[in-house]
């Protein structure tokens, strides 16, 4: 089974759509359609409707960065994933800074997790432990209570096309921005999978792509996309910058390049 590498920018609160163009433009002189890699970029929602126009889809796919996990109803100031399911093809959900600043419990992740596969959506479930609880020892039961809540009502054949980013809190540049080592990475990208192994049987362990989050750069990248077992990253601030995605994405097209080459 031949997965392509998932690269995603996650712009979070910036870029207004004029900045977001002038990006996408630039992206677009820099980044060429590749078989082996996938591109995502998940803009503020108020720039998707205005950035799915000018897109070239070839090269580049569309992501939420949350929504409501209701479908619709008398929630002020709130966006739906039905209302979203003509123009992304991913969302991320559950992302640290959701869970931190918007109280985000284990089960509003479920039901959005939900919510986005009921719409046609895939999500990109963020997990990651916080510095106190890598303090604490409690790294293995945080992920594997945020995957396992996540994931509890979808079927298997549901999880298979599932994301998940393993993003350490204290890895992300704006809370710490410490550099995680790949083989620290490389041990909880295998319990997540692990994890799902076990409660979903092997098939739907192996289809999952498991991606890796915080302080991916043009230079850091190479280890972490390296990682066996590591489908893709998710990146933050140097996604804002052309030439650090553009490179990123380089960095994943010569790697996964590489062994389809190695592997016929
Ligand atoms: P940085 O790449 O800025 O550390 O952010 C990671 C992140 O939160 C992506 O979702």
């Amino acid at each position: 089974m031949i997965k392509k590498t998932l690269i995603v920018a996650n712009w979070k609160m910036h870029l207004n759509t004029h900045e977001s163009s002038l990006l996408v433009k630039r992206l677009h002189d820099h980044i060429k359609q590749h078989r082996t890699v996938e591109v995502v970029l998940a803009p503020s929602v108020l720039v998707l409707q205005p950035l799915s126009l000018e897109l070239d889809r070839r090269v580049f796919r569309l992501a939420a960065q949350d929504a409501n996990a209701k479908d619709e109803g008398a929630y002020t100031g709130e966006v739906s994933f039905t209302m979203l399911r003509e123009l992304v093809q991913y969302a991320i959900i559950g992302h640290s800074e959701r869970r931190i600043y918007f109280a985000e419990t284990l089960e509003t992740v479920r039901d959005k997790v939900q919510a986005a596969v009921r719409n046609g959506i895939t999500p990109i479930l963020c997990v990651g432990e916080t510095h106190q609880e890598r303090v604490n020892g409690e790294t293995s039961r945080v992920i594997h209570d945020q995957v396992t809540t996540a994931l509890s009502n979808l079927t298997p054949e549901e999880i298979e096309d599932v994301v998940i980013a393993y993003e350490p809190v204290w890895a992300i540049s704006t809370f710490g921005g410490e550099i995680a080592k790949p083989t620290d990475i490389k041990k909880v990208l295998d319990l997540i999978r692990k994890t799902i192994a076990d409660l979903y049987g092997d098939q739907s362990a192996q289809h999952v792509r498991v991606l890796y989050g915080g302080s991916v750069s043009a230079d850091t990248a190479p280890g972490y996309l390296a990682i066996d077992g590591c489908d893709g990253a998710l990146v933050g601030s140097a996604s804002l910058n052309y030439k650090q995605f553009s490179s990123i994405v380089d960095v994943a097209y010569r790697l996964s390049h590489g062994e389809e080459e190695i592997h016929g």
